[in-house]
């Protein structure tokens, strides 16, 4: 794989922020790839950027990229990725960190033109090393509905504590689960009469978690859904309490392990990412205990607690924590760090959610992810462009897999 040239640009992300581009040039084609940023980020995430800022880090790829000029690359599986990491590393020792986020771009691009260079599509090139080959399993959406939490702005002066009330279908295909979710989701917006839309385009409202769950028990049932939640409990944990503000509420460690069984119960919740706050693996471990005896066998879901960082992810996994995780590329910043999280899941059955962040862009990168990698979820949102754009790539593989299957029939 020659690069005739590599170009760094900025793009604008959903929340309007400046994110980072990169494009690079081959015998191939023009394979670009840009970052996305969380707002709820995870304490343990890698830092998006050098600590000196976005500029800083787009001057240091300046200069990097030039170093990439007519420069050949042999990559024919993810290890092969070492190669840049290796001149990165270099780099890095002399200007300081490039940050997650150029990591994602830098990666992503890498990796799109060396699957073109080998003939294949990117979710086929990871597949192929990764799962080889066998055909895969399409994921199923789990689709932002409501809103709350640090995602959300105040209506009234109260939104709900939790940060997400998610709708997850079971259908055979992707596609018909996303046309399920975007009927669910509109019926929703009938039920809370909500007008406005928060980051990640969820529905947002002044009403307490409890009276959400009751609207989304509502909208699950009648599009027979299964439903689930990001509580994103370290946005509300003060060192020692769970702070509830909408009611105003004080909950212990032991309170809030205690509510999250009961609402799982109440309202057959399927999935709970970061039910607890997110060094408190024992907390986890106390929830996933609870669920586990109920007949729902719901999900809980690390994210702030396991960050795509492969240590956490075996001390969780050790600990007996969770039973699934999210899987943020950019919150690891590092694409053969994702491949050893996807590994331990693997070996371990641990449910795998390939996840967007609430500042997203046009990049469908993680669609490719998802259905490489073999992740059984894909959390990306039910609604805005930006969100649409990563469900269409997963719609468009899915066709091409039938298509295929079509043929070979034939
Ligand atoms: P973030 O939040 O992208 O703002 O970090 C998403 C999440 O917590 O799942
Ligand atoms: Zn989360």
């Amino acid at each position: 794989m020659f690069i005739k040239e590599a170009i760094p640009s900025y793009v604008k992300n959903s929340r309007g922020r400046r994110s980072i581009q990169i494009k690079l040039v081959t015998y191939e084609g023009r394979f670009s790839a840009s970052a996305p940023s969380g707002k709820s980020t995870g304490k343990s995430e890698v830092a998006c950027y050098n600590s000196r800022g976005i500029e800083y880090s787009m001057r240091m790829l300046k200069i990097f990229c030039k170093k990439l000029k007519d420069k050949n690359f042999i990559i024919k599986r993810i290890d092969d990725i070492k190669q840049l990491n290796v001149l990165m590393d270099k780099f890095e020792k002399r200007y300081g960190k490039f940050g997650g986020n150029v990591y994602f771009a830098i990666e992503a691009a890498f990796l799109k033109a060396a699957s073109a260079d080998t003939g294949r599509e990117l979710w086929k090139f990871i597949n192929d090393d990764i799962n080889k080959g066998r055909k895969p399993k399409m994921p199923m959406p789990v689709g932002n509905c409501i809103g709350g939490g640090l995602h959300s702005k105040k209506i009234k002066n109260r939104r709900p504590d939790f940060q997400e009330f998610l709708l997850i279908p079971k259908e055979k295909t992707y596609a018909r689960a996303v046309t399920l979710n975007l009927r669910a989701y509109e019926y929703a917006r009938k039920l809370l009469k909500a007008r406005s839309k928060n980051d990640e385009s969820a529905w947002m409202t002044p009403k307490t978690n409890e009276e959400v769950l009751e609207i989304i028990r509502k909208v699950a049932d009648k599009y027979k859904l299964r439903i689930g939640l990001d509580i994103a409990a370290s946005a509300f944990y003060d060192k020692k309490y769970y702070e509830y503000k909408n009611k105003k509420l004080t909950r212990d460690k032991v309170d809030q392990a205690d509510y999250i069984e009961q609402i799982v119960k109440k309202f057959k919740i399927f999935y709970v990412e970061d039910p607890m706050d997110e060094n408190d693996f024992g907390g986890f471990t106390e929830v996933l205990n609870a669920v586990s005896k109920n007949k729902t066998k719901s999900l809980i879901v690390g994210d702030d607690l396991t960050t795509t960082n492969p240590r956490r992810v075996e001390r969780a996994i050790k600990a007996k924590s969770i039973n699934a995780m999210i899987i943020k590329v950019n919150q690891i910043g590092s694409i053969l760090k994702v491949k050893k999280v996807v590994e331990l899941c693997q070996k371990k059955n641990i449910t795998m959610i390939f996840s967007h962040r609430s500042g997203e862009t046009f990049d469908d990168t993680l669609a490719d992810y998802c259905v490489g990698f073999g992740g059984q979820f894909m959390k990306s949102g039910i609604y805005g462009k930006e969100r649409l754009i990563k469900i269409k790539r997963v719609i468009d593989i899915e066709k091409s897999l039938k298509n295929l299957q079509h043929c070979r029939s034939k």
